[in-house]
């Protein structure tokens, strides 16, 4: 939690994306665009996340829609072809942006917090959202600011880490063998139980290898339909991905684990 006055970006609201994520993401911009512009690298997104959002998408034809966290803007892209008359991307990466603003002029992208959205009440149509809400800790700020922007009768869809994942705890990593668990367990002779991890709590999750310097936030399901509903938005569904049969050829260890267990889950709320 802090005031953001770095110099990349100007914001003097209150902001929750811890600062090593933004910085993360600027100076990993470049390779960062490349990975997700590789379907066969980023197979997370080609072969498993994209497809079930864009499966989910309502009738674009003709609206104006807002893409939050856009990254490079593909998504803002995406939406773009497939309908909208203007798509507007939003990133907290000023290098992120650059990159978009330069790839799809057909878009119209701007730096920003998905906290504090410089558009004005009931004025667009949809909201996309892949992969980001999970940087921001308090995401009823979230909520409440898609829901001022979008008109009544529409939809906000967003991706983020599923809270099974998210909470299961690294119990050991050598060079062997890693492992994380959520379980539970009771000796019959003491009746004590051990616990590992917390799918209950809302709590950061730093991410510290090199590959993906990130503050992230887990949260149960429960706690993002209650703050969804209570920003007003009705629950249309509520989706755990699987991945596409591709994803067996070409990564079956991916494959099999995403099969048994969710790492992202996708919400479609919608503004009566
Ligand atoms: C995993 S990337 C996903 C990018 C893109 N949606 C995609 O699917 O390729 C997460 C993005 O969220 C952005 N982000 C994090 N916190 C944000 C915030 N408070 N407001 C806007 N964007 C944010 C990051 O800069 C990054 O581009």
């Amino acid at each position: 939690m802090y005031f953001h006055t770095s110099t990349s970006a100007c914001y003097n609201l209150y902001m929750s994306t811890d600062e090593r994520s933004i910085n993360w993401y600027n100076e990993h911009a470049n390779d960062y665009t490349a990975h997700v512009r590789n379907p066969d690298d980023s197979i997370y997104h080609s072969l498993y996340e994209k497809p079930a959002m864009y499966s989910l998408l309502p009738d674009l034809e003709g609206k104006t829609v807002i893409s939050l966290g856009c990254g490079s803007g593909e998504d803002s892209n995406y939406l773009r072809t497939h309908g909208a008359i203007k798509s507007v991307g939003i990133d907290i990466s000023e290098r992120l942006i650059d990159i978009a603003r330069t790839s799809y002029p057909d878009c119209e992208f701007q730096i920003g917090d998905m906290e504090n959205l410089d558009l004005p009440d009931n004025s667009f149509d949809f909201t996309y959202s892949s992969l980001a809400i999970h940087y921001i800790e308090d995401w009823r700020q979230v909520f409440k600011e898609v829901y001022r922007v979008l008109r009544p009768n529409s939809y906000f869809l967003f991706s983020c880490n599923h809270p099974i994942y998210s909470a299961m705890e690294v119990v050991s990593d050598d060079k062997t063998t890693k492992k994380a668990e959520l379980s539970r367990s009771r000796d019959k002779n003491t009746n004590s139980v051990t616990i590992v991890s917390d799918y209950m709590t809302h709590k950061s999750i730093e991410a510290v290898n090199s590959e993906l310097a990130v503050t992230t936030w887990h949260k149960p399901i429960g706690e993002i339909a209650t703050e969804a509903s209570e920003a007003g938005f009705l629950i249309a569904d509520i989706k755990e991905p699987v991945p596409l049969p591709k994803m067996q050829d070409l990564s079956p260890r991916d494959y099999d684990t995403l099969v048994k267990i969710p790492n992202f889950v996708i919400f479609k709320l919608f503004k009566p």
